[in-house]
């Protein structure tokens, strides 16, 4: 009888991002087998017998274990919450240094157990570590996948939903551009069910650019919003990324906006960031390249810009 092909996927860091994850994972029966693995190997280990005793009233079997990096040779898809999280006020980017260490080691310990999947980034800064996963990595650029925008791009479909009293699955709108402080929402694209969002501002005076523009900087900050309340972000993640598995896994080719790297696509040249991707089994199948606004461009360009720079003093 031949065998047949699971679905598996290890997590390396099993904290707040990482559990949320793996629980919305067990709870949507994404997969068939999940990998918890921390520096920390008691958590790990007590995370996975807590999942466990969940597993009757979960929708599908799965097995879940604390393993080691040389679970990683079997697996279709390695994600990594590893790292260290803001404390109130910090900027992403100020996290850099240390876990960009961190992801050194993590990359090495995976790739020297015959990894051949495909790596799902979402440690901040996610844009950059991404792209410290691909260099340590040597996979290519298809199969290194950072969760981008995913987050800020569901936090404005929501926002968005809320103002306009409409489901959220009819708010065709995105953030683009950094996971931080210099992303972008794109405006020129936006809309709900079908109707252009320039020509509702034109239409209705109700609706107005400075309501949008305030909903996109909440939206940008939330994370700050959120820390400063409850000390982290995790259940919006953690669904993000189980949105962004099932588009690998299911071989769904969903266009989400991820962070990829970028070879020239918005005139943009070596730096992963957050732009509308096809993704697939593959990983990323292409860039979806569309015509941004004057201003979105330039805006978008400051963001990679400031992604590069702050790149060039690690890699
Ligand atoms: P956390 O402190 O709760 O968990 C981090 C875990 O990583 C801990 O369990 C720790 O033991 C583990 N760890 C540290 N070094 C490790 C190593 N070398 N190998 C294996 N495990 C290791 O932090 P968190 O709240 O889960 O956040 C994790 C990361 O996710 C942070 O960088 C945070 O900023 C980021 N994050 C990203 C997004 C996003 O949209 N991309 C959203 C929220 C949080
Ligand atoms: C977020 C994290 C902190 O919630 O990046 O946006």
């Amino acid at each position: 009888m031949v065998k047949e092909k699971v679905n598996r996927v290890v997590v390396v860091g099993t904290g707040a991002v990482g559990c949320s994850y793996a629980y919305s994972l067990v709870n949507q029966g994404v997969v068939e087998e999940l990998v918890l693995i921390d520096v920390n190997e008691l958590k790990a280990e007590g995370e996975a017998m807590d999942l466990n005793h969940g597993l009757p009233f979960a929708p599908a079997s799965i097995k879940v274990w604390s393993g080691t990096y040389k679970d990683c040779n079997h697996a279709d898809l390695v994600v990594i919450t590893a790292g260290l999280a803001q404390k109130p006020g910090e900027t992403r980017l100020q996290l850099l240094e240390k876990n960009t260490r961190i992801f050194k080691q993590i990359v090495k310990s995976v790739m020297e157990n015959g990894f051949d999947g495909i790596f799902l980034v979402a440690t901040n800064p996610v844009d950059i570590l991404a792209y410290v996963t691909w260099k340590e990595s040597g996979l290519p650029t298809s199969k290194v996948i950072g969760s981008g925008t995913v987050l800020d791009t569901a936090r404005l479909r929501f926002s968005l939903g809320q103002y306009f009293n409409v489901d959220t699955r009819n708010v065709h709108a995105a953030i683009i551009g950094e996971h931080g402080d210099t992303e972008l929402p794109v405006w020129s694209h936006a809309s709900i069910g079908i109707e252009q969002l320039t020509t509702i501002i034109e239409k209705r005076s109700d609706v107005k650019k400075e309501h949008l523009d305030e909903i996109f900087k909440n939206v940008r900050d939330a994370a700050y919003h959120i820390i400063e309340r409850k000390g982290a972000t995790y259940y919006g993640i953690g669904m993000s990324l189980v949105r962004i598995t099932k588009a690998i896994l299911n071989n769904e080719n969903s266009i989400l906006t991820v962070s990829t790297y970028l070879d020239g696509q918005y005139g943009q040249r070596d730096v992963y960031i957050g732009v509308p991707t096809v993704i697939n089994r593959s990983g990323i199948r292409e860039i979806v390249e569309i015509d941004l606004d004057e201003t979105e461009m330039k805006q978008f360009a400051h963001s990679a810009t400031v992604l590069r720079e702050t790149m060039s003093s690690i890699v």
